[in-house]
């Protein structure tokens, strides 16, 4: 007797984006910070990093700069299937001392950058379809271990990133001295603005200056197969010097290539940007950066407002 679709098993429920039932029961459950369950992942998930990597890998080695592709090395990552974290984390923590950890989605600025501090990586579980590869709103396995984690594997970078998320204490601190609510939240809104935009154009939109030319370096670059070549090749991207002031001031959309990209000349030079970023934060220069993408939602704010952070910072 034939089996009828009603009567075949459940297809297995994997930790596909949007389509994963365990991650969506710790997000219930409140829980931020997770497991990485890997006997989920279904053969369509590891096909889904298979795609992604081998379609990646020749344009890593065209547009991605050195350190990344040393990073990739180094961290063993496997064109075939998904990575173990822990095994990720085995091969990366005695370098720089950061880890990836897994996360249920979506994490709260402050804690977010509090993480970066503390060298602990916010990591995507979840893989896009396999039959989606191109686009995703939403960050992924992928996007988050292939494009962002190889680069915590340089010391430099390291240093910079964690040195820009200890800046969330900094704005924590500064809030804490305005007493007018309604001062605080705009100030504050004001102050986390530039920090997502200070992000989105260094350590996920960036480009760096080689010997051999302008390379990638932004992960948001690095794990787009599309904007990868573009970001260098085509020629009505905008590629400028990175100029604090601008770059705080300057607003982003999320959903279409980057028309305006940022080059520095190396992650030094990066680093002592986020020292004069939070100097100007401090000064007061970035409460009033120029208003527009990306909106700061309540939730973000609210993470900011409740931080509870020693003395010291
Ligand atoms: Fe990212």
């Amino acid at each position: 007797m034939a089996l009828s679709v009603k009567d075949m098993p459940p297809a297995p429920a994997g930790l596909t984006t949007t389509e994963a039932p365990f991650v969506e029961e710790c997000r219930t459950r409140g829980e931020l910070y997770i497991e990485q369950p890997y006997e989920l992942y279904t053969p369509e998930n590891h096909e889904a990093w298979r795609r992604l990597y081998a379609r990646l890998w020749p344009r890593w080695e065209k547009y991605g700069n050195r350190h990344f592709l040393e990073g990739v090395e180094t961290l063993h990552l496997h064109p075939d299937r998904i990575p173990r974290l822990e095994e990720v984390n085995r091969f990366l923590a005695p370098i720089t001392g950061f880890q990836a950890k897994a996360v249920s989605g979506y994490i709260p600025t402050f804690l977010f950058f509090d993480s970066l501090r503390r060298r602990e990586f916010p990591t995507t579980i979840t893989i896009r379809h396999r039959d989606k590869l191109d686009y995703l709103p939403e960050p992924d396995i992928f996007h988050d271990v292939a494009g962002h984690v190889p680069m915590h594997t340089d010391r430099a970078f390291a240093d910079t990133l964690a040195r820009f998320g200890g800046c969330a204490h900094t704005a924590v601190l500064l809030a804490a001295t305005i007493t007018k609510q309604e001062e605080k939240l705009r100030t504050l809104t004001s102050i986390l603005r530039a920090m997502a935009r200070f992000f989105w154009f260094t350590v996920e939109f960036g480009l760096l200056r080689s010997r051999s030319g302008v390379c990638a370096y932004g992960s948001g670059l690095l794990s787009s197969y599309g904007e990868l070549e573009h970001c260098i090749e085509s020629k009505v991207v905008q590629r400028h010097p990175l100029q604090l002031e601008w770059a705080v001031n300057q607003q982003f959309e999320i959903d279409r290539y980057q028309p305006l990209l940022f080059i520095i000349e190396s992650f030094s030079q990066l680093y002592e940007l986020v020292d004069q970023l939070e100097e100007w934060m401090r000064e007061g220069k970035l409460n009033n950066v120029a208003p527009g993408e990306p909106a700061i939602n309540e939730r973000d704010l609210q993470s900011f407002l409740e931080a509870e952070i020693g003395p010291a910072g």
